[in-house]
């Protein structure tokens, strides 16, 4: 078999951008992507890819039918391959025990014992998805247990990008990280990691530790990154009853070296795939060896999160006059985050069921997420207009309110907007991107986030 054979079972938002930068980087290898969705490797296989991402695109058609390969062919790609990368998704549990905090693994589980059944000779496995600490002793049980007498090496490597900037997160990571066993089988197959990806990434920022700090660094960097937004969330509030500014307290707190600038911008609360499940597999980590004070400090960065959101959603209906039953609100973005069209866990499906039990109506509007916008909302549909313009989503709407950062949305002709809104008109600035004295000026009340607000009210 060739050792110049890579396979990565998941071909989702890891997946398929972290292979198809290894394989433009690697043109020796053969990177090899299977997912058991169908349509999904149809999506990978022709020019509307399943995920959108900036550059993704060019990417992808680089190395895609030279070294770069999708197929729904799971078990014909372990064969084949040397390395096996396992990307699969690794949600919260939803049942039995653990069930709302423990990661459920049994996709990764049931990959694990396909490795150990349809393979003929010894393999590397990558923990490419985000797993508990000691998850790799388990696989690595599961793994041995093949009845062929064959050795499997567990990695942890996890993943550190960022969608919507993917791509280049890739390109140039601040680090990878990779965590082996002790053991000399272990060692190598870290050698040959290390070898993959030093065809571009410097030595001095691939870094090796043991698996189980590997596996551990993943989850605290995401708890980090979320705690430092819980934070200033949760100082927005403050803000709010204080007059103090919220953009002007992180941009003073941040430009001490110590703290750094970054993560430090309060908005309507985080949203994608992973913070909040991430920290719950940490919570439940803590709680499983009685480490309760430990689990409740990590804990209170998911609720203060919940908090931010609804507060965002209180103050619409408190500010237009307690009730918006019957009122157009025109929703900007539905994407967790600016450049995705991925809405999981964003805000805007808690923000928008909220409002809508208030007996509001949604035009919603996103320039890439208004596909999984209507499959988060379908079971309250009626309520809802997905608009594909944003001027027609603002027509005869009492409110705006903006939950992603999109850049285009600071681009808009707000005096056409203000024209074409009911009066009094409002907007609730979940991202502080827009300008306040300018809206101010021509007519709005302005709502923004952690800051005073500017009405033309008595
Ligand atoms: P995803 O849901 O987009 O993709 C996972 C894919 O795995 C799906 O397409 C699914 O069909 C496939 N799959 C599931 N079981 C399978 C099986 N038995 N055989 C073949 N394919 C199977 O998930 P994602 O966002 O790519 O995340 C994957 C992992 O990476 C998660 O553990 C996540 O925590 C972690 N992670 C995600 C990001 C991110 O930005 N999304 C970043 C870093 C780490
Ligand atoms: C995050 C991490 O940044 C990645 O390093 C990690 O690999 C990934 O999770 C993962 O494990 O899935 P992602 O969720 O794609 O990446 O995007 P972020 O840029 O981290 O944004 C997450 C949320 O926080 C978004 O809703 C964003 O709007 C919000 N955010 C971010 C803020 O509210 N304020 C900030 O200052 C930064």
């Amino acid at each position: 078999m060739n050792k110049k054979s890579i396979l990565c079972i998941g071909a989702g938002y890891v997946g398929g951008p972290t292979m198809a930068m290894i394989a433009a980087k690697c043109p020796e290898y053969k990177v090899t992507v299977a997912d058991i969705n169908a349509r999904r490797i149809a999506g990978w296989n022709s020019d509307e890819l399943p995920i959108f991402e900036p550059g993704l695109k060019e990417l992808v058609e680089k190395s895609r039918g030279r070294n770069l390969f999708f197929t729904t062919d799971v078990e014909k790609g372990i064969r084949e391959s040397h390395i096996i990368f396992v990307s699969v998704n690794t949600p919260t549990k939803t049942f039995g025990s653990g069930a709302g905090k423990a990661a459920d693994l049994q996709f990764w589980e049931k990959s694990a014992r396909l490795i150990a059944e349809q393979s003929e000779d010894d393999k590397i496995v990558v923990e490419k998805s985000t797993l508990p600490v000691r998850a790799a002793e388990a696989i690595h049980r599961i793994l041995q247990s093949n009845v062929k007498g064959l050795n499997f090496s567990v990695l942890s490597n996890p993943e550190f990008l960022a969608e919507g900037t993917a791509v280049a997160d890739l390109e140039n990571p601040d680090r990878v990280l990779i965590g082996s066993m002790v053991s000399p089988e272990g060692k190598e197959a870290l050698e040959e990691l290390v070898e993959l990806y030093a065809h571009w990434v410097p030595r001095e920022r691939i870094i090796t530790t043991n698996v189980w700090s590997s596996e551990m660094s993943k989850l605290v960097a995401n708890a980090m990154l979320a705690q430092r937004i819980s934070s200033m969330n949760s100082i927005s509030a403050l803000c709010e009853k204080t007059g103090a500014d919220i953009s002007e307290v992180s941009h003073a707190v941040g430009l001490d070296k110590r703290v750094g600038s970054r993560f430090l911008r309060a908005g309507v609360g985080f949203g994608g795939s992973c913070f909040k499940k991430d920290i719950l597999n940490l919570v439940y980590l803590c709680e499983t060896f009685n480490l309760h004070e430990v689990a409740a400090y990590w804990e209170q960065v998911v609720l203060m999160n919940e908090y931010q959101e609804r507060r965002f959603a209180e103050r619409i209906v408190k500010n237009m006059f307690n009730t918006i039953s019957g009122k157009r609100i025109a929703v900007f973005g539905f994407s967790f985050k600016a450049d995705t069209g991925d809405t999981r866990e964003s805000p805007a499906i808690y923000v928008s069921r909220l409002l809508l039990n208030e007996q509001a109506e949604l035009a919603i509007y996103d320039p890439k997420a208004l596909e999984n916008a209507k499959i988060d909302l379908a079971d309250v549909q009626a309520k809802v207009e997905f608009c594909s313009d944003p001027y027609e989503a603002v027509r005869g709407a009492h409110a705006i309110a903006l939950i992603t950062d999109w850049k285009e949305f600071a681009a808009y002709d707000y005096e056409k907007i203000f024209s074409l809104m009911e009066k009094p008109a409002f907007v609730f600035d979940g991202r502080n991107i827009l300008d306040h004295d300018r809206l101010f000026k021509l007519g709005f009340n302005v709502f923004p986030l952690g800051k005073a607000e500017k009405t033309h009210f008595e």
